[in-house]
């Protein structure tokens, strides 16, 4: 898809779509205005008529509107101007889309950046709206046999402006947009595939072409045996029953001067994980194919970053395994060295991602960190706490949090601050190591961020539990792409704070 923006009124625009929003209550958008004078009240006799109230995210398609040069008018209900806020404004503007693509305009003229959202500008307006584009359009098909039918035929979005100018601030937000939703894109595409096909050499390959396509991209590949030299005792355990061979991927994109200290991301990379002896029951066991969204969402992130050139260092850590049941598994009970030092007695082997998460978080120490943030499937206890709302966020610093709850809030890709408190260390006490891996059911994300919190201590860190946003169960199963967007935005304003 191509975007741009536009000053201009829609009446003189010809397009194949013109859309143009109507409040509830009959109070006609600006846009809305202009066509309804042109056309000698069209649409207010439509709004008359009671075929469209102006409920949030209600859309009408009109054809051949007297006067006006575009071939479609697309109404779109946006509620009651008071309550035009910033959900409303997303759940609006994917009914648009939805709409959009429904029809076969192959280009459309937006008049959504100048709407009245609560404490949003025109910048975000566009942001929100191409993100939704991307998202109504998202299809994975790739795995059928034969392509879907509903082939997407829209190609060209403008958005219309009636009185500014299009600022160098909106071209960039619209840059930055397409880049986190085309990173979303990306993270997806890795999620939805399966675990057949989707394995630590897979991920390894997407890295490396990353490099290949992005110059300011260097992707590493680590073996088994660069990590038993390393003393990555832990990670090694969960890769031991599996018959794919374990990565340890890592990216360095440069943006900045190389003296700038980086920023660090590290992503759960598990390609499926069963549980291993501890097996997971067999009901939707399919969807712990999904559990290296944390990875899928370093590398959406980092050629979203790369796409739109920004000013900064960020290192992308992947630790990447299978987690399976097998003679050469490990075992409850069993006892393994970090490459930290500490010890860990392995009493659930279902609790992996912390295992391989901790021997990443020790090798992170390495690119001297300014910021270190993990993003892991880590625990259903998540879940349990946040529902699939909220990414649970964990940090050692409160500034660092507030940063990237701010982030998440910008970009409705929301996280949640969770506490991560001394008292809760103790559920991780062992008799016969440093640690176990599990702290029981009481906090279980908690505990596990816990966990974590004990090979973080060099550095400025943050943990976001994704396992209940990276994707959707049910009918509309599939990953979300999440948290690109918050990850994304919290580097941009990074970097935007800098200036
Ligand atoms: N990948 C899972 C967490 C998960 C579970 C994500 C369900 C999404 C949906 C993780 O490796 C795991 O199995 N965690 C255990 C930890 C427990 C054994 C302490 C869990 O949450 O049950
Ligand atoms: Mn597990
Ligand atoms: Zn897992």
């Amino acid at each position: 898809m191509e975007f741009s923006i536009k000053q201009g009124s829609p009446e003189k625009l010809r397009n194949g779509c013109v859309l143009v929003g109507v409040f509830e209550g009959g109070k006609l958008s600006d846009a809305a205005q202009a066509l309804d004078k042109l056309s000698q009240h069209y649409i207010s006799d439509i709004i008359a008529r009671g075929d469209m109230t102006g409920k949030a995210a209600s859309t009408l398609l009109l054809h051949k509107v007297p006067d006006v040069a575009s071939e479609r008018v697309l109404l779109l209900g946006l509620g009651k101007p008071a309550e035009l806020d910033s959900r409303q404004y997303r759940d609006c503007v994917r009914a648009a889309m939805r709409a959009l693509h429904a029809t076969s305009a192959k280009d459309a003229l937006l008049y959504l950046a100048e709407l009245p959202v609560k404490g949003r500008d025109s910048a975000w307006c566009i942001n929100q709206a191409v993100l939704a584009a991307y998202e109504t359009a998202y299809r994975f098909d790739r795995l059928k046999s034969k392509p879907e039918k509903d082939k997407k035929v829209l190609k060209k979005i403008q958005f219309g402006l009636l009185t500014a100018k299009p600022t160098a601030v909106l071209e960039s937000a619209l840059i930055q947009a397409a880049a986190i939703a085309q990173g979303m894109v990306l993270a997806k595409d890795l999620g939805n595939l399966p675990g057949n096909i989707c394995t630590p050499s897979y991920l390894a390959q997407q890295a490396l072409s990353l490099a290949k396509s992005h110059k300011t991209i260097k992707t590493t590949v680590l073996e088994e045996k660069d990590m038993q030299k390393l003393g990555m005792g832990s990670l090694l355990s969960v890769t031991q029953g599996s018959a794919e061979p374990a990565k340890l991927i890592t990216l360095e994109y440069h943006g900045a001067d190389k003296k700038q200290k980086p920023v660090v991301l590290v992503g759960k990379g598990i390609t499926f994980d069963s549980g291993g002896i501890s097996l997971k029951p067999g009901g939707e066991m399919d969807e712990m194919k999904y559990d290296m969204c944390g990875a899928a969402s370093v590398l959406g992130t980092i050629q979203a970053i790369a796409e739109m050139g920004l000013k900064l260092n960020v290192v992308g850590i992947i630790p990447s395994s299978d987690n399976m049941p097998s003679g050469s598994a490990s075992k409850p009970g069993d006892i393994v060295t970090s490459m930290s030092g500490q010890t860990i007695e392995i009493l659930n082997t279902d609790a992996e991602g912390r295992l391989v998460l901790c021997d990443a978080l020790t090798y992170a120490a390495k690119f001297e960190p300014d910021t270190v943030i993990d993003i892991a499937t880590l625990t259903g206890a998540c879940i349990i706490a946040l529902g699939h709302v909220a990414s649970g966020l964990y940090s050692n610093q409160d500034k660092l949090a507030q940063e990237l709850l701010a982030a998440g809030e910008q970009t409705q890709d929301k996280a949640w601050h969770m506490p991560l408190w001394e008292e809760y260390q103790s559920q991780l006490d062992s008799n016969f190591a440093d640690m176990q891996n599990i702290g029981g059911r009481p906090g279980g994300s908690i505990t596990a961020a816990c966990f974590l919190s004990r090979y973080t201590k060099a550095y400025r860190w943050a943990h976001l539990d994704i396992a209940g946003t990276a994707w959707k169960s049910g009918k509309d199963k599939g990953a979300t792409g999440r948290p690109v967007p918050l990850l994304t935005q919290y580097l941009i304003n990074r970097v935007a704070g800098a200036k």
